[in-house]
């Protein structure tokens, strides 16, 4: 088989993105660096891209730490960056789809994934995943905010539901959401006359980012993986 389909076939991208990383020279076969893509290769060669073997996998789930300015679209948007740039030596970037945005403004955990059947079970609002924010307020968050936050409070023409509050200061918490409304964190706030100065995406279900550094993504691992699908299953 021509060795630009056969990596794309195996959603390293298409044969487009493929014939660039051949010119990138990030390509070898047996550990020889190849420039043709119509190379052919045997089944007992052994494919390697970014000097990693390349292995069949059906479905990816990368989680991303995202900064500030990037936006959760394929395009750059105005003067923000796509958070594709930040996956640019992930062969699966083009393939695989964020499963809840984040702002521009809003940082840490983005879970992106290419298994439509895991993210239709994780989206339906019936299953109540949680999201869980750190949140720095504007001004202090006294009893009766927090309880707001807990029980509900009125977003445009929208109730929320009940939400899970930890108080790290009087102006810091952790808020934990089921839903997903357009702003619904900062709109949560405003219901209770403050603003959000920095929100974080900390966990959604049992995914948290653990060492993983600003700028950096991961595949997830296969605990991972099957606790969120038991989870889902339940
Ligand atoms: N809520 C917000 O207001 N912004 C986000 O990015 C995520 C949740």
């Amino acid at each position: 088989m021509r060795l630009d389909k056969f990596i794309s076939n195996l959603w390293y991208g298409s044969r487009k993105q493929v014939a660039k990383y051949i010119w990138d020279e990030i390509i070898s076969v047996n550990s020889e660096v190849i420039f043709q893509k119509d190379f052919e290769i045997k089944f007992w060669d052994i494919v390697s891209i970014w000097e990693e073997n390349i292995e069949y996998k059906e479905f990816i789930y990368v989680i991303l730490n995202k900064p500030t300015w990037y936006v959760s679209s394929k395009k750059p948007e105005w003067w923000h960056y796509s958070y594709i740039d930040l996956l640019h030596n992930c062969p699966y970037s083009e393939i695989i789809d964020i499963v809840w945005r984040l702002d521009f403004d809003t940082t840490w955990l983005l879970f992106l994934t290419n298994d439509g059947n895991l993210t239709h079970k994780i989206i339906h609002p019936k299953k109540d995943i949680f999201k869980k924010y750190y949140v720095l307020a504007e001004k202090s968050l006294n009893e009766k905010d927090i309880k707001k936050l807990e029980n509900w409070v009125k977003i445009d023409d929208f109730i929320t539901k009940p939400s899970i509050v930890e108080i790290i200061s009087e102006t810091e918490i952790y808020l934990s959401i089921s839903e997903w409304k357009f702003h619904q964190v900062k709109k949560m706030l405003e219901a209770v006359w403050n603003k959000v100065l920095s929100l974080k995406r900390f966990a959604i279900a049992n995914l948290e980012l653990w060492d993983l550094k600003i700028w950096e993504w991961r595949y997830l691992k296969n605990e991972e993986i099957n606790l969120l699908k038991n989870k889902l299953n339940n």
